[in-house]
């Protein structure tokens, strides 16, 4: 699961996909920014992701690098700039094809929103919002990769 600095997005994405599927199945997430490495998730994320009884606090940001590309089979990015920011570390078109946009693959667009909405700068009503879409694509991605 990548976003821009791994401390609002996709930490929820990372926590509620895991919520859902088997503990076989590994789920990480980072930020293509090193700025935020280390920290926790941001608060808000902690919260809203709390209140649906998905914990998340002991998840730290990583940077999103070349490794992440060879280690994972699925890479589900934020938005389209989160996209091309990973695609423009693939070295190959096995790498190319394991990169999505996360609401176009989980095939739950509504309103033709296409992209998770960067909610750093937002409130809680934003968090809300990004929890549900999330939770919706999270959902449609475990039974379409049949990881439950
Ligand atoms: P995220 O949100 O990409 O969902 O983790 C952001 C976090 C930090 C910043 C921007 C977006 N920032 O500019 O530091």
């Amino acid at each position: 699961m990548v976003c821009l600095g791994n401390i609002c997005r996709s930490p929820l994405a990372e926590g509620i996909l895991r919520s859902k599927i088997s503990e076989k199945h590994t789920v990480a997430s980072a930020g293509t920014i090193s700025f935020h490495e280390g920290e926790h998730p941001d608060k808000r994320s902690t919260k809203i992701a709390k209140e649906y009884g998905v914990d998340i606090s002991h998840q730290r940001a990583n940077y999103f690098t070349e490794k992440h590309l060879e280690d994972f089979d699925k890479i589900f990015c934020m938005d389209l700039k989160n996209l091309e920011d990973v695609l423009s570390k693939a070295n190959s078109e096995e790498q190319r094809s394991k990169v999505f946009l996360i609401m176009e693959e989980a095939g739950v667009l509504s309103d033709e929103k296409i992209e998770v909405p960067d909610p750093y700068y937002g409130d809680m009503s934003d968090f809300e919002k990004v929890y549900q879409m999330l939770d919706q694509a999270c959902e449609a991605i475990a039974e379409k990769y049949n990881l439950k």
